[in-house]
């Protein structure tokens, strides 16, 4: 059992108030002469600058301490010491920002996390697409419906996903009501984690307020009593510890316009670093991480974990580029490679990948995204993704690795604690008719409550055969 590096309570908080910084000297960190790709295209340049001063000036969400303690967990998982498991919505919206939905998205990670933790025992490190992830790339700047072309939607912190002029127009507003939202999810997940919920005492009522016949209930309450039973036996040995009463739970997006993570990039009063304050794990994505391009630059400069989405075209020297660029001093538990190349594709193109990646020493994590590598369009229309795809590309995933040598570190799903009817398969048989029921992602087709948990038992048996 791995001993987690605990924070003392005053390393939590290292920033100043209101940051203090000087704006100057954050911006002089970032060459600004680079190119941002899938940047909004603000229409009023006067909003965009009163935004960002007013970004500066609040507090950050999260604290240097806690990316730090984040960062030497990472280091265990790519150490094969931990699991990593990473979920939440494509793209979370403001009018999904919900107790109810928080919660049940919180609850839907929690259990996972028991279902892996219990199956593989190993620890499992608990991170949310969530109080954050509001930003999305798209292939195409624009849609087309009916004859109507409008800017596409790029999430809530740059326009609305209503289809009219006014709602598609890009709104540098937005990015304040993004820390707004942020700090109001980040505020309950604090609370639903530090105060008790998420207790593992608690195992069998995080079930609660879900569909009761799925087949892969009965599965969760019958680990849930042995759970119970197995703490029971502790406590009657006199051992309780406090690690069972709360859990550490970690926020993460995409890092994708650079005025607002810029503006939530504050320096750390303890070691002079910059710390991007707006989530404890930020990640470049797949379309924006050009090794001369602005978000690697950002990237290179923040102390986070950082995670790289890498796609299946990506190549062996392109991956030790990036090594070289983002983590040149091989600091343990930095970076991250999130690899999504598609269930068909993952076998032929990993391999030479990590090959070349341990030949040079460099420490990773490796986390598999099988989420984004399959993603089709059904006859109806519907953007979505077969269940058995994303188990194929994570059965690959752990097939490479265990080929390789190497660890297969996490997960990162796409997923809501919601009924919704957007990935077809799974236990419920969710068929391509079936995506209209419920069909409700902003952008791309999640898991739900129960194709999640019903993930978490695969991988589950997987983690433990490796
Ligand atoms: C995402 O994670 O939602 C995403 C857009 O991924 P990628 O950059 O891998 O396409
Ligand atoms: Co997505």
């Amino acid at each position: 059992m791995v001993n987690w590096p605990r924070q003392l309570p005053e390393l939590l908080y290292p920033f100043p108030m209101n940051s203090g910084n000087s704006s100057a000297q954050i911006e002089a960190l970032f060459n600004a002469s680079l190119t941002a790709a899938q940047q909004p295209s603000w229409p009023d340049k006067v909003a965009v600058a009163s935004a960002v001063a007013e970004l500066r000036s609040f507090p950050p969400l999260v604290f240097a301490g806690e990316c730090d303690n984040l960062k030497e967990r990472v280091a265990l998982a790519a150490a094969g010491a931990a699991f990593w498991l990473q979920g939440g919505d494509c793209a979370e919206t403001f009018a999904g920002a919900t107790a109810d939905s928080i919660r049940n998205r919180i609850k839907t990670i929690l259990q996972m996390a028991a279902v892996l933790q219990y199956g593989a025992s190993l620890p499992v490190i608990k991170v949310g697409r969530m109080a954050g992830q509001f930003a999305k790339p798209r292939s195409n700047d624009t849609e087309t419906r009916d004859g109507v072309t409008l800017p596409a939607y790029r999430g809530d912190a740059v326009n609305d996903l209503e289809f009219n002029e006014k709602s598609r127009t890009h709104d540098p507003n937005r990015m304040v009501k993004v820390y707004n939202t942020s700090a109001a999810t980040l505020n309950l997940v604090r609370a639903f984690t530090q105060g008790g919920f998420a207790d593992i005492r608690h195992v069998h009522e995080w079930n609660k307020g879900f569909i009761k016949d799925s087949k892969i209930g009965p599965r969760y309450e019958a680990m849930a009593k042995e759970i119970g039973r197995a703490l029971a036996f502790t406590k009657s040995a006199g051992v309780d510890p406090d690690g069972f009463k709360t859990v550490d739970f970690y926020s993460s997006h995409e890092a994708l316009i650079m005025e607002y993570e810029k503006a939530l990039t504050r320096i750390d009063s303890r070691t002079g670093d910059a710390y991007d304050v707006s989530a404890h794990f930020i990640w470049i994505g797949e379309r924006t991480r050009q090794l001369d391009g602005a978000h690697m630059d950002f990237a290179a400069k923040v102390k986070n974990p950082i995670g790289v989405k890498i796609g299946p075209k990506t190549t062996p020297d392109e991956a030790l580029a990036i090594i070289k660029k983002l983590n040149p001093d091989n600091e343990p538990g930095r970076l991250t490679f999130i690899t999504r190349m598609g269930a068909g594709k993952i076998r032929e193109i990993l391999p030479t990948i990590i090959s070349a990646v341990t030949k040079s020493g460099a420490k990773i994590l490796w986390v598999c995204d099988p989420m984004h590598g399959n993603t089709y369009e059904a006859p109806s229309g519907y953007k979505t993704r077969k269940f058995d795809d994303v188990m194929d590309e994570v059965r690959g995933f752990f097939e490479v690795h265990k080929a390789c040598g190497t660890h297969p570190g996490g997960i990162h799903i796409e997923l809501t604690g919601d009924d919704v009817t957007e990935c077809v398969g799974g236990g419920e048989e969710i068929s391509h008719e079936d995506l209209a029921t419920r069909y409700e992602t902003a952008c791309d087709p999640r898991l739900n409550h129960t194709q999640a948990l019903e993930l978490a038992f695969l991988v589950a048996e997987m983690l433990r055969d490796r």
